[in-house]
């Protein structure tokens, strides 16, 4: 068997990368471990940057996303009970957010890919990868196990691992020519649906005295909320009781404002890490998306910068088959990169700025007073804050 692009993962780095090559009349195969069904349902992010939402809609995947998702003006910060509002639109010139949920986001990958004859190959095993570093004449070969445990080789120009942090592509690479930066956390979030209406029109990041709390929303009946935990923690942890008093614990302010309960119907803990693994091309091998970089879920960048790799890895295989250019291949890596580590820039420093570490000492908590003081005094301060969390502008030197 054979293709042009062998994409390994069918998250939204792979789905997206798939659906903008096949705008293209690339080819792809993509090659994913879990079940279909498995994809449709796993509770995920949920912020969509503007970048993100223009790029979805002008794919023709915006309607139902624009339909059932929540456009978000602003959002608010609750420190100590005390809230600062953060106008996205008036700060950046009339950017905002979507608030809608991964799986739906992947829901209409799957059936636009579906819907245009895409070939993916659910519930695969034993993928290998092989002469990743050949030149164009000897072309790299995956290896794989089908859904009926049929062994299949598939022969491609290019494979890219969109196989998340847990994926075998990179371990296709000599472990010299990877550079890992990373640094962990001391604690962890733990993630929660509930039946009950919004508390708020806009999502609140609140730090309350024993850490920070995050409330979202996925509908007028359902709400996404998350608070600091200790990393080890699971949710056997976490008795529902415990949950909603330290959510009101948390989100308290002084004129008596309490979230709305309901029953919990999912319950999750995310570890929290930052992690920058370059580079991000190895001969015919490409890295995009969670393969290659974490970040923590304080800054909702995960998903958005997955999207921005699958695009520009798009632009960059369109120019080399249309004009047998490699200049945007070359140059993929790195203009990733810059737009990476500006959001590991970014989530570390709201993490930073929202939690309580068990190991500050007082000088680290004097600073986290001070950057907290700075948000509530300076409209520059804001408008960084703003301009981060809807997504820098696509455009040099970002794309
Ligand atoms: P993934 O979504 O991990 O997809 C990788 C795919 O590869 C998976 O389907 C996996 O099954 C498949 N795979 C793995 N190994 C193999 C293999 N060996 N063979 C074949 N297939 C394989 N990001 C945001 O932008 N905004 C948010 O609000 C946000 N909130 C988050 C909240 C939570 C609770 C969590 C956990 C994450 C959040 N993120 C958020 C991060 C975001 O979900 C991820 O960054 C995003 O899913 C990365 O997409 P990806 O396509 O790179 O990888
Ligand atoms: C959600 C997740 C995030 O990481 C975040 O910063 C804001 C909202 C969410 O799942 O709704």
């Amino acid at each position: 068997m054979r293709t042009q692009v062998a994409i390994i993962g069918a998250g939204p780095a792979g789905l997206v990368l798939s659906q903008l090559l096949d705008g293209q009349g690339i080819e792809s195969v993509v090659l994913e471990c879990r079940s279909q069904e498995a994809i449709r349902a796993t509770i995920r992010a949920g912020v969509l940057e503007q970048g993100t939402v223009d790029l979805l809609t002008d794919m023709g995947l915006g309607k139902r996303m624009h339909n059932e998702g929540l456009r978000h003006e602003g959002t608010v910060l609750r420190v100590g009970g005390v809230d600062r509002r953060i106008d996205f639109v008036g700060l950046t010139g009339g950017r905002a957010v979507m608030v809608y949920a991964q799986h739906e986001v992947l829901k209409d990958l799957l059936d636009a890919r579906l819907a245009t004859g895409g070939d993916l190959r659910f519930n695969v095993s034993d993928v290998t990868l092989s002469g990743i570093t050949s030149d164009m004449a000897s072309r790299p070969v995956v290896r794989f196990r089908d859904a009926s445990g049929a062994a299949v080789s598939l022969r491609a120009d290019f494979v890219v691992g969109c196989d998340g942090t847990q994926g075998v592509s990179r371990s296709a690479v000599d472990p010299q020519a990877l550079q890992t930066v990373e640094r962990h956390y001391p604690f962890g979030w733990l993630g929660i649906l509930c039946k009950a209406p919004p508390s708020s029109d806009e999502l609140i990041y609140a730090l309350g005295a024993d850490g920070f709390a995050l409330v979202s929303t996925r509908s007028c009946e359902v709400q996404r909320m998350y608070l600091q935990c200790d990393p080890g923690d699971t949710p056997d942890d976490w008795s529902d009781d415990r949950i909603w008093a330290t959510l009101r614990a948390r989100l308290a302010t002084h004129d008596g404002w309490q979230p709305n309960e309901g029953p919990i119907f999912d319950k999750t803990v995310v570890g929290m890490r930052s992690r920058v693994i370059e580079p991000m091309r190895h001969g015919r091998l490409f890295l995009a998306g969670d393969a290659a970089h974490v970040v923590p879920p304080t800054g909702a960048k995960g998903l958005n910068l997955a999207i921005s790799d699958a695009r520009l890895l798009a632009r960059a295989l369109t120019r080399f088959y249309r004009d047998g250019n490699e200049d945007l291949l070359d140059t993929y890596g790195p203009t990733a990169l810059r737009r990476i580590w500006r959001a590991q820039r970014f989530s570390t420093w709201m993490t930073t700025l929202l939690h309580r570490f068990p190991d500050a000492d007082a000088y680290a908590r004097k600073l986290q007073d001070a950057d907290l003081d700075y948000l509530t005094r300076s409209r520059a301060a804001c408008t960084t804050l703003a301009e981060n969390y809807v997504g820098l502008p696509v455009a040099p030197p970002w794309d």
